[in-house]
């Protein structure tokens, strides 16, 4: 069932009606180490130079004492809402995704978060949350996805309080789409076109604040960051978190053997390897956005 923050959330809005699944983001449907490895990927955006730590920080800044309401926008598994609403108690934090599956586990993961909601929404129509509602939006990793990413802003817009704040990251550079690349490289014969989620379709300089600006927002400030990821000592784990997010793709194909020979003959040009054994995938930058409505 999901929680819904009654004194934000406006219930003349059809929130079904508003929301669509995106499967294709969930962790795929794997046994329990690929589960694992889908879970030592996300931890690692909880690196001090990650993003739940940094955007925590930003909100805390904007926060002062007083009693926030915030919306985080394609929070996936309530992150970082989770996060900053255990750093926040007094925070009144929303939760949402356009992922039914995304948001069920999300229910599981903030069970014992009680001021932090789920909410099933999309980006593109959070008709279910009023006007001028929030002191602060926060979407890590999320406005690269919406179809219509301007009217995603628009409505981040309609939704905060004037002098809100909105707090947004995307991807500028990771290198574990171009292990990626290179091993659809191998079992197709060709370099596949970007996918039509593409985690980097806001990447390219200057854009995601043009369009930020276009909303509305004013004093549009960015930094950028940059955090390892680290795929473990062993190989075979290392090969699963190299290929996580094309294991479908392999299997349907029957590639296995090709894509692991890829990964190993190319993994070398993202990755070292620390003292201690692991491979380190060092270059992934993310900007953090910070704007005013
Ligand atoms: C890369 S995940 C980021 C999840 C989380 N914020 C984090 O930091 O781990 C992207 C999320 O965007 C969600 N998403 C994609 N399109 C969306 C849309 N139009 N509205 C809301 N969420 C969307 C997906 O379901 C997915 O959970």
């Amino acid at each position: 069932m999901l929680r819904a923050s009654r004194s934000i959330i406006n219930r003349h809005s059809s929130l079904r009606a508003a929301t669509r699944s995106f499967s294709k983001e969930d962790p795929p449907k794997f046994d329990a180490e690929m589960v694992a490895v889908y879970m030592k990927l996300a931890e690692q955006h909880t690196h001090p130079k990650g993003p739940w730590p940094l955007m925590t920080k930003a909100v805390t800044a904007v926060a002062g004492d007083r009693h926030i309401k915030m919306l985080d926008i394609a929070s996936g598994m309530g992150e970082p809402a989770k996060t900053i609403g255990l750093a926040l108690p007094k925070a009144e934090i929303i939760a949402s995704d356009v992922s039914e599956d995304m948001i069920a586990k999300a229910e599981v993961s903030l069970k014992d978060v009680p001021n932090v909601t789920p909410l099933l929404a999309n980006a593109e129509d959070l008709s279910s949350i009023a006007d001028n509602s929030m002191d602060v939006v926060t979407c890590c990793y999320g406005y690269m996805f919406p179809e219509d990413k301007g009217k995603a802003l628009e409505e981040t817009y309609r939704v905060l309080k004037p002098g809100g704040v909105l707090i947004a990251t995307t991807w500028d550079k990771l290198d574990m789409l171009s292990i990626v690349g290179d091993i659809m490289e191998a079992c197709l014969g060709h370099r596949p076109p970007p996918p039509p989620l593409n985690p980097m379709s806001l990447s390219e300089e200057g854009l995601f604040e043009s369009m930020v600006v276009k909303a509305g927002f004013q004093n549009v400030v960015t930094e950028m960051s940059t955090y390892p990821f680290d795929f473990g000592k062993e190989k075979g784990f290392q090969l699963k978190c190299g290929t996580l997010l094309i294991k479908d793709k392999i299997d349907e194909l029957g590639a296995q053997e090709v894509a692991e020979k890829a990964f190993f003959d190319n993994i070398h040009k993202y990755a070292t390897i620390e003292a201690g054994g692991s491979m380190m995938l060092p270059a992934n930058t993310f900007q953090m956005l910070i704007a005013t409505k």
